[in-house]
């Protein structure tokens, strides 16, 4: 079953629909159903006085994930390039430097790896593949459970990149008020299951899979969601697509902003947050581009969105990456309503072992 299409008409189609049991096998043993702690017994001892992030592409957005939920249990934590780590600020003894890579192969990422264990840091591989060279390289490795990966767009192992991380900063927080979080993290695989029976991602992209351009807009833990709708995007369907924060619109890109750009907004929860995206979605509306608002429903952000894609009501942090799911579908029956070749885009590589 892992390596047939199991009826499934390309392997990013069935990777998506793994994701629930991709998650499932991620948290097993690693949450205490009674206890409300996680547990991660592979790990030595971690206390580090501050996180450095290196990646590519996909693994990249989800080490901008993670550097938020280091940021915000307060270890400062930033997120490379990997193959721009070289104008990082060098690491000191006690810092960590986190590889995220899925193949654990990848040359930029284990360059920035092998600079960061010169230059003093204890090195940290969260990757799916047992035994990679980024694996064997590290002080530690943390291993993201997905199972093999046969598209090369990323689908699977960003969802299970994202609640790896999750249980690291949980791991490392060991907090009494985490129980909500960690309640979230265990429903996270019937909600992601519950998009999966109900969607209407095709019918979004039958609407604008001939558009000019198309935006996807995001804030905080959505920003990453933003950048990977758009790379998801481009990657299978090679239409233009970029993801940015939200606020930074105004600054530069509604310039591309028209009626025949549909922009993606992510907007959950009805905080701060939520409320300044509606402002941005606003700005967009006003230029009469269409506007699909990714949500749980809890603000009024359907006022101003053309249609909707829905998912549960979760936490922030598992949010994310359920709105990720619904824009992984879009893309996906974009790419296929255009007949692109799905599994094996032009250029791309599944793991790329040259800097
Ligand atoms: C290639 C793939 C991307 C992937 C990136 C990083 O460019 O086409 O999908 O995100 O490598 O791969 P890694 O194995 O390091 O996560």
């Amino acid at each position: 079953e892992e390596t047939g299409k199991s009826g499934y008409d390309h392997y990013m189609l069935k990777e998506i629909h793994e994701q629930p049991r991709a998650l499932r096998q991620c948290l097993q043993g690693r949450v205490d159903e009674l206890g409300g702690e996680v547990l991660l017994d592979e790990l030595g001892a971690l206390d580090p006085d501050t996180v450095q992030f290196v990646a590519c592409g996909t693994s990249y957005h989800a080490a901008l994930y993670g550097a938020q939920l280091f940021r915000s249990i307060g270890i400062p934590a930033q997120a490379f390039i990997a193959s721009e780590y070289a104008t990082s600020v060098p690491p000191i003894e006690n810092d960590l430097v986190i590889g995220v890579t899925q193949s654990g192969e990848t040359a930029d990422t284990l360059s920035a790896l092998r600079e960061a264990r010169h230059r003093g840091a204890k090195t940290l591989a969260v990757t799916n593949v047992v035994g990679s060279t980024a694996a064997r390289e590290c002080d530690e490795a943390l291993y993201i459970r997905a199972g093999p990966e046969i598209g090369v767009a990323a689908t699977k192992t960003f969802a299970s990149q994202l609640i790896t991380l999750s249980l690291l900063t949980l791991h490392l927080n060991g907090s009494e008020d985490d129980r909500d979080v960690i309640a979230g993290l265990r429903d996270l695989p019937s909600n992601v299951q519950a998009i999966l029976d109900d969607t209407n991602a095709r019918e979004i992209a039958e609407e604008y899979h001939d558009s000019d351009a198309y935006f996807f807009i995001g804030r905080g833990l959505h920003h990453p969601v933003a950048l990977e709708g758009a790379l998801k995007f481009k990657e299978i369907s090679y239409e233009h697509a970029e993801g940015f924060p939200a606020g930074e619109l105004k600054h530069g890109p509604l310039a591309l902003v028209t009626e025949n750009t549909p922009v993606f907004a992510v907007v959950t929860g009805d905080g701060e947050q939520a409320r300044k995206t509606i402002g941005n979605v606003k700005e967009v509306e006003a230029r009469d581009a269409p506007v699909i608002a990714v949500t749980d429903g809890a603000s009024d952000v359907e006022r101003y969105a053309d249609h909707v894609l829905e998912i549960p009501e979760s936490t922030p942090r598992t949010a994310a990456l359920l709105a990720n799911v619904q824009l992984q579908l879009v893309s996906y029956h974009a790419a296929a309503l255009l007949d692109r070749p799905i599994d094996k885009p032009r250029n791309l590589a599944k793991s790329v072992t040259v800097e």
